[in-house]
């Protein structure tokens, strides 16, 4: 039997809300089908906004959306976006598909989803292909109440308040397709970028994100600090920046030859959960980096590309992303939100990539129709973590999967203000059920109960069958300082006590 010790007498501190976010970029059908449709499509939406699709995402609670990308960020001019829709613009989407992106979604539709949605916003500005003039005008388009050239053609193109932007990213990747930057070029960059981001809203600051490395590039992480982190600096406690972002995705068989999200075997199963909990050792990586220059963790790191990346689903357009989405990817999801409630003093912003049929997403769409995913159960069986303060878990007698290399059983906990206590747990075992005991440091709990995903490592849902994987209730006994329950092979549990 595997025992989880839970310490809840020393909470670890607050998990950011924002670790539970989205990303949706101009990609394949994640925007463009996915979320926005025309209004006349016979769909039923809200100023373009799918119902289906946002009534999916509130249960899940999504806090933050990133937009505009992603690579697309780093080719996005947002003055093409904005105005009649007849006079927009049309470009071609180079990263892609070759596509023609009409402009139809732009800063007023993606506000208009945000606001639907009840959730903090985070945009991504263009460093790559655009002017510091240009990042200077779109944050007074978005931000500025007053008298100016930008607040007036906001209100002439029909929103006179200013909107809250409450993070926005200077640059995507700029070591890669954000400009094939090296990391000196780009920390000069970013610093005069920056600069330009003016804080128009003095009750609601702006967090700044800089963009940071990719998967275990330590050099990027360094350089960048030691040219961009000031502190303490005269206009801010934080310095130049608020945040450093991070991109790691899990390609079970490498960037070259990623495989099928459907078809795997038992060994391509682990190789995909190593890589998952490899997220842990990057956080210690660049954790520790960080910890050279802000020792006092004032800055966050922002894990703002998350997730599987696979081939493509045979017969679909290969700069599309669209992918199927099975048990695995629900485990990859709860190892790695596991990960982040567990780094919560360093992790304050994580965005999955994507939110709707581009990745591992949380939502796939068929023209009307409307699947969630195994992921989707994952955020909805993990949301009360939100805001919750972490707390310390140590496991004994856990055994071992994947030859003797993994945990067979991972989790974390947390406990919201009312007391009540959320433990998520995940069998990353493949064949074998876990018994597992959890045990309370000082509290005895009277009630408990929980919520189990679980099915076999392929299973799916499809427009056939939506709900072949499916949240059931998880009979969860009492036994004095804590509780026991018994864990199916890949299954996903959340437990509460109280
Ligand atoms: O999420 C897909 C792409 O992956 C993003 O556009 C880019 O930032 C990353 O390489």
């Amino acid at each position: 039997m595997a025992t989880i010790h839970i310490d809840e007498t020393k909470p670890l501190g607050r998990i950011a809300p924002e670790i539970y976010g989205h990303f949706s970029e101009h990609l394949g059908r994640c925007i463009y089908e996915g979320i926005f449709v025309k209004p006349d499509s016979g769909i039923p939406n809200v100023n373009g906004m799918r119902t289906d699709v946002v009534e999916a995402l509130k249960e899940i609670r999504v806090p933050v959306l990133r937009w505009p990308g992603g690579c697309f960020a780093d080719e996005y001019h947002w003055k093409d976006g904005i105005g009649p829709l007849e006079g927009r613009k049309r470009m071609v989407n180079t990263h892609w598909g070759g596509v023609v992106e009409d402009n139809s979604f732009g800063t007023h539709e993606f506000f208009e989803l945000c606001r639907q949605l009840g959730c903090k916003t985070y945009v991504n500005g263009n460093v790559g292909s655009g002017t510091v003039q240009e990042m200077s005008e779109w944050v007074e388009y978005m931000t500025f109440d007053g008298v100016s050239p930008m607040a007036q053609l906001r209100e002439t193109n029909g929103h006179k308040e200013p909107w809250r932007v409450d993070y926005f990213g200077v640059g995507n990747e700029n070591w890669g397709c954000g400009g094939n930057m090296t990391p000196q070029y780009y920390a000069n960059l970013y610093r005069r970028y920056q600069t330009y981001v003016r804080q128009y809203n003095h009750d609601a600051p702006i967090q700044k994100i800089c963009g940071g490395p990719n998967v275990d590039d330590l050099k990027w992480t360094k350089k960048v600090l030691k040219t961009c982190f000031a502190h303490p600096h005269p206009k801010g406690a934080h310095g130049y920046m608020d945040g450093l972002s991070l991109h790691y995705y899990v390609h079970p068989g490498g960037w070259e030859n990623k495989g099928s999200a459907l078809e795997f075997s038992e060994e391509e199963f682990y190789t995909t959960m190593q890589k998952a909990l490899y997220m842990e050792e990057l956080i210690y990586l660049h954790g520790g980096v960080m910890d050279e220059y802000d020792p006092e963790k004032k800055i966050g790191l922002i894990v703002d590309e998350w997730g599987t990346w696979y081939d493509v689903e045979p017969g679909t357009n290969p700069g599309f992303l669209y992918q199927q989405n099975t048990m695995r990817d629900a485990l990859v999801a709860a190892v790695t939100l596991n990960i982040f409630n567990n780094h919560c003093d360093r992790v304050k912003m994580a965005c999955i990539a994507q939110m709707v049929n581009v990745l591992q997403a949380v939502l796939l769409t068929e023209g009307p129709q409307m699947i969630k995913t195994p992921t989707w159960h994952v955020f909805h069986m993990y949301r009360d973590h939100q805001g919750a303060q972490a707390l310390p878990v140590k496991a004994e007698g856990v055994g071992t999967v994947g030859g003797e290399v993994m945990p067979a059983v991972q989790v974390s906990a947390s406990v919201m203000e009312n007391g009540e206590i959320t433990v998520t747990a995940a069998n990353l075992s493949m064949t074998e059920s876990q018994t597992v005991r959890l045990a309370l440091t000082a509290k005895k709990p009277e009630r408990a109960d929980g919520t189990l995903l679980a099915g076999e490592a392929h299973a799916h849902n499809t427009f056939d069958d939506p709900e072949a994987v499916k949240e059931q209730a998880l009979a969860v006994t009492l036994d004095g300082d804590g509780a026991v329950f018994t864990l199916p092979p890949c299954g996903v549990a959340a437990v509460r006590l109280s």
